[in-house]
This record gives structure tokens, sequence and C-alpha cells, in this order.
């Protein structure tokens, strides 16, 4: 009988469009070159997710055995690191042997590109399995994604910086602006969330401004722009400047210039409508996965589905939909601290 042919690969299909990064791409690109170990390191949201795997989609035609993407977010023991990078891989774990000699034995004579996602947690485990790797097997290369190095022997680190902001006076060409890598993902956001959004002489100040504020951050420009379907720019501005007034008593200077992935969901909760925000609250009753009727149970069924969905497609309109949703929800668990503007207002600042 023939046997099944093994998969050359298991990169996930990119489902939004992917802005900008060529000075990234390049220099990870030539690292890799030299280098057996390339570390992405960035905070929360910045974009290291979608470089490492957009870098592996273009190199993965190098490597005769594949890219491979191994998440690492949802391991919580660092026993098992090897067993995840052996999963991804489609390897059998064999209850006899040890999961670390298994991959090393497999890997020792194969040309492939393995992307680890997610090492921050799990920093000693990670930098143990990627020497040992390195050392084992020539042919591989490793792009690992953390908001810290590895300190792996080796290892190159390749800081990600947030994405290019516009200039604050923005006299120039609409089409110029355009360019902008910052705010072509605002618009492009915005442009799917609320199907007719477009950049315009009328719009673009607070457009700038909303990237500006948000220093960049990818994550929290995606956040921002699907609010476009509710809210228009000058009103999203708004709410952002309040939000900074809340967080630095006023001074813009008092802010740090790297916002984590936290403060990028705060910034996000900010723009949620009142009931919305009430419902996302409620929602922290649930520890696992839950169902429609479930929430309707706790919250009521009138109006629920009508916000659950509006909820629903706000965090859909970022790739961090499970990871969002979780934060916040541990977040709001946590007993609320009071804010001069919200007592009753759940905030991770
Ligand atoms: N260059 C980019 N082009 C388009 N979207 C991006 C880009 N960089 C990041 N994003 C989006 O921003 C969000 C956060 O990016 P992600 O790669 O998950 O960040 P990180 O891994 O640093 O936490 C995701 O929804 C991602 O799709
Ligand atoms: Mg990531």
């Amino acid at each position: 009988m023939a046997r099944p042919v093994r998969r050359l690969g298991n990169l996930p299909a990119e489902t939004t469009s992917f802005v900008g990064r060529k000075r990234e791409l390049a220099d990870l690109r030539k690292k890799l070159a030299t280098a057996r170990i390339v570390t992405l390191v960035g905070p929360g949201g910045v974009g290291k997710t979608r470089l490492a795997i957009r870098a592996a989609s273009d190199l993965g035609r190098a490597f005769p055995a594949g890219a491979w993407l191994v998440e690492l977010a949802d391991v919580r023991d660092p026993g098992l690191v090897a067993n995840t990078v052996m999963a991804a891989l489609d390897l059998r774990d064999q209850a006899a042997t040890d999961p670390a000699s298994l991959l090393l034995g497999y890997v020792e004579s194969k040309e492939l590109l393995l992307v680890l996602d997610n090492c921050e947690h799990l920093l000693e485990a990670s930098s143990h399995l990627v020497s040992a790797i390195a050392k084992a097997a020539p042919g591989v290369r490793v792009i690992a994604t953390s908001r810290e190095p590895l300190s792996a022997p080796g290892e190159h680190i390749l800081p990600v910086p947030p994405l290019e902001l516009p200039p604050a006076q923005t006299a120039g060409p609409l089409d110029r602006l355009r360019q902008n890598e910052a705010i072509r993902l605002f618009v492009e956001r915005a442009g799917a969330a609320s199907g007719a959004f477009e950049l315009s002489a009328a719009n673009q100040d607070a457009v700038v401004d909303i990237c500006r504020r948000l220093d960049g951050l990818p994550l929290a420009i995606e956040l921002a722009a699907v609010r476009t379907r509710v809210l228009d720019v000058e009103q999203i501005l708004d709410r952002l400047t309040d939000r900074f007034a809340l967080l630095t008593g006023g001074g813009r200077a008092a802010l740090p210039r790297h916002q984590t992935l936290e403060t990028a969901i705060d910034w996000s909760h900010e723009l949620l409508t009142e009931d919305e925000r009430t419902l996302l609250r409620r929602l922290c009753v649930f520890t696992g996965r839950f169902m429609l009727e479930d929430v309707e149970s706790v919250c009521g069924a009138s109006e629920t589905l009508n916000l659950v969905s509006s909820l629903v497609d706000v965090l859909r309109a970022t790739a961090c939909t499970r990871r969002c949703a979780s934060t916040r929800a541990a977040s709001c668990a946590t007993p609320a601290k009071s804010t001069p503007s919200n007592n009753a207002a759940p905030t991770t600042t």
C-alpha cells in the first residue's frame, strides 16, 4: 500500500493583507544566511508572528524538508516543548523514547526551517532545544519569536520595531501618505471592516494622529481601525486622546514609547460601547469555551445576540481573537483598580 505523502511544511495561509516590513524581511534574510538561530524580539502586538510567517513563506522554498510553524503560546509545561515541536512536524510520540532525542534524530539529516512562535514564557526550555537542534542538525534554521531573547548560544537577535509612522504634519500629497506602513494598515483594515473607508483630505489628519498616538503598534492600529464601522475617525481619536489623558494625567511624555499588548487591548476596550463592555465583563464567569445559549443564560436573551455579534466582529478583525478575549477576560476577572474616570470599569493599566 502506498505510504501517505509527508507534508512539506505547515505554515498557515495569511488571511489578511501584509503591509510593509521590507527592511526587516531583508535583515532577517541576511541574518539567516549565516546564523542558525534568529530571534525576532519585541513587545506583544508589534508584528513578530506576522513577520516570522511571511519570512518563512518566502524562504521556505529553499528548504527541501519545508518550513514548519510551532505554536508555543498555549504550552505551559517547559517539559513539553520538544513534544510540541514533534507534533507540529507530524512526528509520532514514542512513549519509550525521550522526545528530544527522537526529534534530534529526525532533524539531524534534514534541511528545514523551524518557526518557534511565542517563546517568552518558555525561554530556558526553548533555548536548550534550539541549541541542541543547532548542534545536531546543520541543515536546520530556526526563527524564534519572543518578547525577550532566548539567550541560546549562537542566537542572533532582530528587534522588531513598530510600523513606520507618518510625520505629524501631513501637508504632502495623499498618495505619499498612503505609502506609509502605519497608515496603510489602518486604511486597509478600516476598509475591510466598514466596506467604505477611504483616506481623504478631510480625514487624513485624524488618521495620522491615531497612528501616531498608537505608536505604530499594528495590533492597536487594527483594533482602532475596526471601530470605523461605528465611529468616525475624529471620534476614535477623541476616545484615544481621553485614554492618554487618563493614563498620563495629561502629560504625553510620561507614556512609554513601546506599548504592551495589554495596553493595546486596553485601548480597544476604551473603544467599545458601554453595552459591549458590560457584556465583556459578564463573560468573565466563563473560564473555558462557551456557547451563545450559555451567554444568554447569564446575560439574558434580549440584545445579547446583537452584542455578541458586534463583539465577535471586533475581535475577529485581528489575528489574536482568542488571546485578546482571554487576556481581557482575565483582566476583567481581577479586582478592578479604581480610576478617576470610571470606578466600575476593570483596568489593566
Ligand atoms: N506587517 C503587517 N501587515 C499586516 N498586519 C500586520 C503586520 N504586522 C502585524 N500585523 C497584524 O497585527 C496584529 C499583531 O501582530 P502579531 O504578529 O500577532 O504580533 P506579535 O506576534 O508581535 O504579538 C495581528 O493581527 C497581525 O496580523
Ligand atoms: Mg506573536
